[in-house]
């Protein structure tokens, strides 16, 4: 068991396309589980059944969409999450690690989109802010590199790189607005050493280190 309670019940990790925030979740719930909480791991855009249903729209490579469709539709899987899966799951004293957030909407559709974020932050977050937002910073161009040369890139994934240069911009900048609320870890490096910067940040005793 960890000696002190976890301070953060909400943690949300996000970043730039490929900055391995998926693996870091999956590594960090699974360290929370051993040390005795009780972990919701999930995902946006996604995380329900309508999510999903949204999702398969918004990165459908096929179809096109004005900007502020683009940002309804991430707010409304989001609405549906909030309700269906985070606030049940913080109401019930679990901790919930989410796969990208509010501050994804910010940077993509606020930042290289060009919305502006401070109406979509108040509609995108329905007033409920994470405890802690982990921005995991890398160059996109790094970012790319490592997905699969595999899979077809979607819809978002294709845009340029002048957008995905002011995605990443974004996600610092609003981090540094989020204050005490968020923190900038280099996702440059191995998963472990990644993994061991996101303890750091939680404040959690590393497992590797007893
Ligand atoms: P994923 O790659 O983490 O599954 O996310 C799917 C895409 O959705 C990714 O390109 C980032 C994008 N996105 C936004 O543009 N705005 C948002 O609010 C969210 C949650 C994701």
């Amino acid at each position: 068991m960890q000696a002190n309670p976890l301070p953060y019940k909400f943690i949300v990790l996000d970043g730039v396309e490929g900055c391995g925030k998926s693996t870091q979740a999956e590594l960090l719930a699974q360290c929370l589980r051993q040390s005795g909480e009780q972990v919701t791991l999930t995902h946006e855009p996604g995380g329900t059944a309508v999510g999903e249903a949204i999702r398969a729209v918004l990165l459908d490579a096929d179809r096109e969409m004005s900007a502020l469709t683009e940002a309804f539709l991430f707010c409304a899987s989001r609405a549906q999450h909030m309700q269906e899966v985070i606030e049940p799951a913080l109401a019930a004293g679990k901790v919930v690690v989410c796969d990208r957030f509010s501050s994804a909407t910010a940077a993509y559709q606020g930042c290289a989109g060009g919305l502006g974020w401070e109406l979509l932050d108040e509609i995108a977050t329905g007033g409920r802010q994470p405890d802690m937002t982990i921005i995991l910073d890398l160059e996109p161009a790094k970012g790319r590199k490592r997905k699969q040369p595999a899979t077809q890139p979607d819809r978002i994934e294709r845009k340029d790189d002048e957008y995905h240069r002011r995605v990443r911009a974004g996600f610092l900048e609003y981090a540094r607005q989020l204050d005490s609320r968020a923190a900038i870890v280099s996702a440059d490096g191995s998963p472990q050493h990644i993994h061991q910067a996101i303890l750091e940040v939680l404040g959690i005793e590393s497992q590797a280190g007893r």
